[in-house]
């Protein structure tokens, strides 16, 4: 049987200028550097200048992925950006992202699903891949998380980052089989009873406001590593794939300890997990598609490694997607 594979066919990834190490939260807050590395992993993350919007970074990144997959804005015709912090709350950061890069023709939406975001956008990419509905997709997440802190929360503003990351998803032919190049399966799951653990206390219908982040962090550690398991081995079920024969898991970049413990319950070494959080922070939809990217360009991806995406995120919405490079 011969079928359509979407295909990570290049990848881009963009940092705000400004580095913002531990040691400054420290300066107003009661916090330290040791409690936020040994609780989180995180030593140092970038922040988004005034003036600079999630589709300034998104443009950057996007243009970094056509450069890596050797096209050009000309031969893409669906740009899909997953952020929870759109420049506007209409029109879409997609179209705003196709514009800049010049591209008339094709569509451009955004997915919403938080730190999911961007595992969702990929799913929702091959899908239309599969279908024959586009041949090239660009896929990014772009987020300025720095937007909707609360400065004086001590247990949120530490760990939240900006940035962007992109990937060129393209229509290729495969057999069918596992053993196929590109996405394999994915596995998406959401469960609203689970909102107040992870929020944000406005939004243009409730306040007018953009409102800020509210998270009880322990309780959503507590899901994270169980329902991360979980998704990853049900995406691996689905394409007739063990854990064992994962070469690389790239994780949301939300913790260290959650990375290390689902990492573990897989039965995976750390030496087969892309890790981005110390330099990142959690960067939310963008986490997966900067690290993808930052990996990449270290030439870690062979082709035929199977990679394994994970995230879960505020709603509660965790997923996960199987791909071959
Ligand atoms: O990306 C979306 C998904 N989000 C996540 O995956 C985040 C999941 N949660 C986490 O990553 C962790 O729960 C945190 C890093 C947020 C917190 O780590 P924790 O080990 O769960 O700490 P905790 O919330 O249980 O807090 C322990 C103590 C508390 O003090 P008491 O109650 O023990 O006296 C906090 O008040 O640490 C205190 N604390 C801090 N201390 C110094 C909280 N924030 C800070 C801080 N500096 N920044």
């Amino acid at each position: 049987m011969t079928t359509t594979r979407p295909v990570i066919r290049g990848t881009g990834h963009y940092l705000p200028e400004r580095v913002v190490p531990n040691s400054e939260f420290a300066e107003s807050l009661d916090t330290s550097d040791d409690w936020i590395v040994s609780r989180s992993g995180i030593e140092r993350r970038h922040f988004a200048a005034e003036g600079e919007y999630p589709s300034d970074l998104a443009i950057k990144a996007a243009t970094a992925a056509l450069e890596n997959a050797g096209l050009t804005a000309a031969d893409i015709d669906a740009v899909i950006v997953a952020t929870s912090t759109p420049d506007y709350t209409f029109p879409a950061v997609a179209t705003q992202v196709q514009a800049g890069l010049g591209i008339t023709k094709g569509f451009a939406f955004d997915i919403q699903a938080v730190c999911a975001g961007f595992v969702f956008a990929l799913a929702n990419a091959s899908g239309l891949i599969m279908a024959g509905q586009a041949q090239r997709v660009l896929v990014i997440g772009a987020e300025t998380f720095s937007r909707i802190m609360d400065w004086n929360d001590r247990a949120t503003c530490v760990l939240f980052g900006d940035g962007a990351g992109a990937v060129v998803l393209e229509a290729q032919p495969g057999a069918g089989d596992n053993s196929d190049r590109g996405v394999l399966a994915c596995d998406l799951n959401s469960d609203g009873r689970y909102r107040d653990l992870l929020y944000v206390d406005g939004g243009v219908s409730r306040t007018g406001q953009a409102g800020a982040l509210r998270m009880q962090g322990r309780e959503v550690f507590r899901h994270a590593v169980e329902k991360l398991a979980a998704t990853a081995h049900a995406a691996l079920d689905k394409a007739g794939l063990r854990a064992d024969q994962v070469d690389w898991i790239v994780p949301h970049q939300a913790n260290l300890r959650i990375i290390k413990g689902t990492a573990q319950k897989l039965g995976l070494p750390m030496d087969n997990v892309i890790v981005t959080v110390q330099d990142h922070g959690n960067t939310s939809a963008a986490s997966i598609p900067l690290a993808l990217s930052v990996a990449n360009a270290q030439g870690k991806f062979k082709p035929g490694d199977l990679v394994l995406t994970e995230a879960i995120g505020g709603g509660l919405s965790w997923g996960a997607v199987a791909l071959r490079w």
